[in-house]
C-alpha cells in the first residue's frame, strides 16, 4: 500500500491525475475503472488538463463506470452518465464505444449485469480501478454487509447513502433506491487501485478502511488484501494517519 497525504486540495487533484495519466502513458490501451461523486471531479478536471497539453491520449483507452442508479436515464443531470460526460468525456478523445456505464434503463438489469462483467473480462480485466470511498465505508454501491466475492449486480442503497446522495437531487425522496454496482469481487481483480478521498468527513471511514480488522461492516477494508493499492488523500481525509 502506497499512501500520499497532499498539502492542498490542488496538490491532491494534481497526484491524483498523475497516477492515472502514468497508467496511460505506460499502457496506451489501458482499460479504466472509474468513478463518480465530488472526489474525483478536481481529478477530471486535472486530466482533462494533461490531454489538452498532450500529455495523455484517451484514444484507445476503455472506461468501465463503477456504478449508476436503476431506472436512471442517461440524459437526467443526476445521472452517472450525464456527470461522466460533463466532467470527463466530452472533453478528451475517447471514442464513443469504448465507454461502458451499466445502462440504469436496461429492460433486463440481470443480464445489463453479467453483461458488464463479460465486457471487462473480454477486454483482460481492468488494468486501474479508481475509487472513490462513501460515508458508510461503501466502495461504488457496495454497502457493509456486502459479500467480497459479489460481483457487479443490482443492489438496495442504504439510506445513510440515500441522504448523503440528496445532494444531488432535489430530495431525498428522488434518489432511486436501487442501483447497478460493480461488485466487491470486480473491484479486486483490477489489477491495480487508486483510492481517493478528500475532506474532514471522510478522515475516520478511510482511516478505518486500512487500520482496523478487514470486515464486510467497512467494505473498504477489503482493500488490504489488495497487493497493489495507492492511497491518494488531502490532508483533511489524511489527518489520523501518522
Ligand atoms: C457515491 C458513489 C461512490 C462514491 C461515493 C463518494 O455513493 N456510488 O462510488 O465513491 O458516493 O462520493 P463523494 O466523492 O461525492 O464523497
Amino acid at each position: 500500500m502506497r499512501l500520499v497525504i497532499c498539502e492542498t486540495i490542488e496538490e491532491f487533484g494534481e497526484k491524483a491525475a498523475q497516477a492515472i495519466a502514468a497508467q496511460i502513458r505506460a499502457k496506451s490501451n489501458s482499460v479504466l475503472g472509474l468513478p463518480t461523486g465530488d472526489t474525483p471531479i478536481r481529478v477530471y478536471n486535472e486530466l482533462v488538463k494533461l490531454y489538452n497539453e498532450n500529455y495523455i491520449d484517451f484514444q484507445y483507452v476503455t472506461t468501465f463506470n463503477l456504478d449508476e442508479y436503476l431506472g436512471m436515464d442517461k440524459e437526467n443531470p443526476s445521472s452517472y452518465n450525464y456527470f461522466m460526460w460533463n466532467n470527463l468525456f466530452r472533453h478528451i478523445n475517447i471514442s464513443n464505444e469504448k465507454v461502458h456505464i451499466p445502462d440504469g434503463k436496461a429492460s433486463d438489469p440481470h443480464k445489463e449485469c453479467s453483461d458488464y462483467e463479460d465486457s471487462i473480462n473480454g477486454l483482460g480485466g481492468l488494468d486501474l480501478m479508481v475509487l472513490g470511498i462513501g460515508l458508510n465505508g461503501h466502495i461504488g454501491f457496495n454497502e457493509p454487509g456486502t459479500n467480497f466475492d459479489s460481483r457487479t449486480r443490482v443492489v438496495e442503497l442504504a439510506e445513510s447513502t440515500i441522504s448523503a446522495n440528496a445532494r444531488n437531487f432535489n430530495s431525498s425522496d428522488e434518489v432511486p433506491r436501487q442501483a447497478i454496482t460493480m461488485g466487491i469481487a470486480t473491484i479486486m481483480a483490477a489489477k491495480k487501485i487508486l483510492l481517493l478521498a478528500t475532506g474532514e468527513g471522510k478522515a475516520q471511514i478511510v482511516y478505518d478502511a486500512f487500520n482496523k480488522n478487514i470486515s464486510t461492516e467497512i467494505p473498504a477494508s477489503v482493500l488490504q488484501y489488495h497487493k497493489d493499492v495507492h492511497i491518494i488523500l488531502d490532508k483533511e481525509a489524511g489527518r489520523y494517519f501518522k
